[in-house]
This record gives C-alpha cells, sequence and structure tokens, in this order.
C-alpha cells in the first residue's frame, strides 16, 4: 500500500530540486503519494501566509514531510519557518550524517560522522531583548528532558547502527550551568550503554581536531547552534553542502531535509546539486521501512559520483541539475 507523505517545495533552489527528487523517487518505484505545498516568502507575498492551514493540517496527518530549504530574513523580519517547525511539532533530533564520497577529493577519504544537534532549544527559543539602546541580550535555554532525550537518541542511534563511539561536544568549562547540565547528563546516559565508547571534548577544540583529522569521531551529540556550526564545518569536509541531508525526528513527526539554505544565488539557474535533498529522501525511505528502495538510489547516486561524468558545479563537473537526475534515473536498477 502507498504511504502519503507530506512536500514542502520550498524558496529559492526549492522548488527545482524537488522536481528531481521526486522524479527520482516515482522512477525508483518508491510507494508514495505526495500532497505538495507551496511554502515560504512566494507564498507570503502571493497568499499572505508562510505556511497555508493545509499545508500544516497536511503533516498533521501524514506525519512525515520531506521539506525543500526556506529563506529566512537574516536580521530583521520573521521567525525561521525550519525552526518553528522543529519547535511546534517537537523534532528534537536532528540527525546529520557527513560521509566522505567518491566524486569530490578531499583531503580525507574516511569521514564517517553523524551529528545530532538538539532542535528546540538554546539560542533557537528566539528570545532577545534590547536592554538599552546599546545593549541587547539572548536568553539560551537548557532543559534536562530535551538534553536527556537528544542524548539518549545518539546513544540509541549509536547501538543500533554498530557504531563504535559518541562524543559529547560542549563548553562547560564556561557555561557551567546550561553546558554544564549537557555535560553531566551525558555522562550519565553513557554509563547505560557500556558497549559504546563515550568522550566528550569542548567545542572549539572539537573544530580544530575535526579540520585536521575527522576520521577520529564517529557520533556526536550537541546543542542546537554548536550542532548548527559543526555540520556546516563536517559538509566542508567532504566537499560542501550540496550533499549532506538530514532527519529531524520527534516522537510523534519526523521531516527530512537538506543541511543548505535555499541558495538564493543559483536558484533557477539549473545549478543546483539535489544530492543533499535526495539523500533526505533516502533518510525518509529508511524511517517509513522501505529500505530497498532507499538503497537503489543511493546505489545510482554513489555510481554516478563515482563515474564523474554528470556532476553539478559544486563538484566541479558541468551538469545541469537536470543532466545529473537523469544520470541518476539511468543509474537506477
Ligand atoms: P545556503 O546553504 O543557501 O548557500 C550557501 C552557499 O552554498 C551558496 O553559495 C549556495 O549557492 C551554495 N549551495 C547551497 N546549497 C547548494 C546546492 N544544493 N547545490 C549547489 N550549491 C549549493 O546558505 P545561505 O546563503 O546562508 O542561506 C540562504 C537562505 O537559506 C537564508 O535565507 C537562510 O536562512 C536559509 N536557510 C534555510 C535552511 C533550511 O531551510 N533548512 C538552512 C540554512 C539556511
Amino acid at each position: 500500500m502507498k504511504k502519503t507523505i507530506t512536500v514542502f517545495r520550498g524558496d529559492g533552489i526549492g522548488p527545482e530540486i524537488t522536481d528531481s527528487v521526486l522524479k527520482v523517487l516515482e522512477a525508483a518505484g518508491a510507494p508514495l503519494e505526495y500532497e505538495m505545498f507551496n511554502v515560504g516568502q512566494k507564498e507570503w507575498e502571493t497568499n499572505g501566509k508562510l505556511i497555508p492551514d493545509e499545508a500544516y493540517a497536511s503533516f498533521e496527518k501524514n506525519r512525515v514531510l520531506l521539506k525543500a530549504p526556506i529563506t529566512t530574513p537574516v536580521g530583521f523580519g520573521f521567525r525561521s519557518l525550519n525552526v518553528t517547525l522543529r519547535t511546534k511539532y517537537d523534532l528534537y533530533a536532528n540527525i546529520r550524517p557527513v560521509r566522505s564520497n567518491s566524486a569530490v577529493k578531499t583531503r580525507f577519504e574516511n569521514v564517517d560522522v553523524v551529528i545530532f544537534r538538539e532542535n528546540t532549544e538554546g539560542m533557537y527559543i528566539g528570545k532577545e531583548n534590547m536592554v538599552d539602546e546599546d545593549t541587547a541580550e539572548a536568553i539560551r535555554l537548557t532543559t534536562r528532558k530535551a538534553t536527556r532525550r537528544i542524548i539518549r537518541a545518539a546513544f540509541d542511534y549509536a547501538v543500533k547502527n554498530n557504531r563504535r563511539k559518541v562524543t559529547c561536544v560542549h563548553k562547560a568549562n564556561i557555561l557551567k550551568m546550561t553546558e554544564g547540565m549537557i555535560l553531566s547528563e551525558f555522562r550519565e546516559i553513557a554509563k547505560e550503554y557500556p558497549q559504546i565508547e563515550a568522550d566528550d571534548k569542548i567545542v572549539d577544540a572539537t573544530c580544530m581536531q575535526l579540520v585536521i583529522d575527522p576520521t577520529k569521531f564517529d557520533v556526536m551529540v550537541m546543542e542546537n547552534l554548536f550542532g548548527d556550526i559543526l555540520s556546516d564545518l563536517c559538509s566542508g569536509l567532504i566537499g560542501g553542502l550540496g550533499l549532506v541531508p538530514s532527519s529531524n525526528i520527534g516522537d510523534d513527526y519526523a521531516m527530512f531535509e537538506a543541511v543548505h539554505g535555499s541558495a538564493p544565488d543559483i536558484a533557477g539557474k539549473h545549478l543546483a546539486n539535489p544530492t543533499a535533498f535526495l539523500w533526505s529522501a533516502c533518510l525518509m525511505l529508511e524511517y517509513l521501512g522501505e529500505n530497498e528502495c532507499a538503497a537503489k538510489i543511493r546505489r545510482a547516486v554513489d555510481d554516478v559520483l563515482t563515474e564523474g561524468k554528470h556532476l553539478t558545479g559544486d563538484l566541479h563537473g558541468t551538469a545541469s541539475t537536470d543532466e545529473y537526475i537523469e544520470a541518476v534515473i539511468a543509474a537506477l536498477k
């Protein structure tokens, strides 16, 4: 029986990478039906809503969302819709697997880290105040409940996926209460998983060690802002933002999206690399138990990346988004 999922087409490169991914899903025989919605800036301009009520209702019914990137104004304007969706549906675990691939020559060949980013708290609660004309402050929230569940999610993932180690990335030397709580909870929860090695590292030292030798890391867990920054850093280690997918998982809902943004600089030019979004769709298929279909798509993408004849510009190729997608479809077997 086909499963129905909700799809948000997003802004910038969102619509073009959504069309690309749906073409591949169809060619791979994914047993899915789609309820598709325009969301974001364009929707705001035409219909006065960033996310239409029917789009929310569809996600609430289907509980699985494939979401293209959405533009957020920088330094002014509305709160990020991405952050809104993550908090509204309590999608507390933002899971970002970052793996080396054969298409891009980078300094390291065996990067294989999975970042668990706490998705509902930290600085992203958006509580900022002007104390006086020259002083602004932001509140950073850390609760024991959210801390425990993201740490447990990281360890459970490590057990389920035969990973050897979980590293807690923190700044408990300076932020004794918020980061201190994260570190002490990590050390406590680690005792429940004796088969998994547990270690902890200060965030600044972690950044330095990641660029020197990322192969020393495995599963990593951290609060929201550190996770945002470190996952982009890790994307750079394997060839860029076009190659990193993500799942946003809660107890009742799940949303799948690329790590990158709406890339307004290349929108509509057929230059976007849809791989990260395609791999996000594979994470979604696996979440839905459609492992074979996901594996088929992953094999096709690997073949096209390895062959290297149809790569997009961010991977130093000359293929358009469509040419790359046609090559992936041709490689499905
Ligand atoms: P960005 O990720 O959109 O772009 C950064 C650079 O990477 C740009 O040069 C872009 O062309 C390139 N790039 C990104 N994705 C690519 C792809 N698939 N193929 C080829 N090149 C790609 O980040 P930026 O410019 O900081 O943000 C643009 C907008 O996206 C902002 O409004 C931001 O708030 C939003 N954003 C949305 C996210 C989401 O919906 N989850 C996540 C990150 C940013």
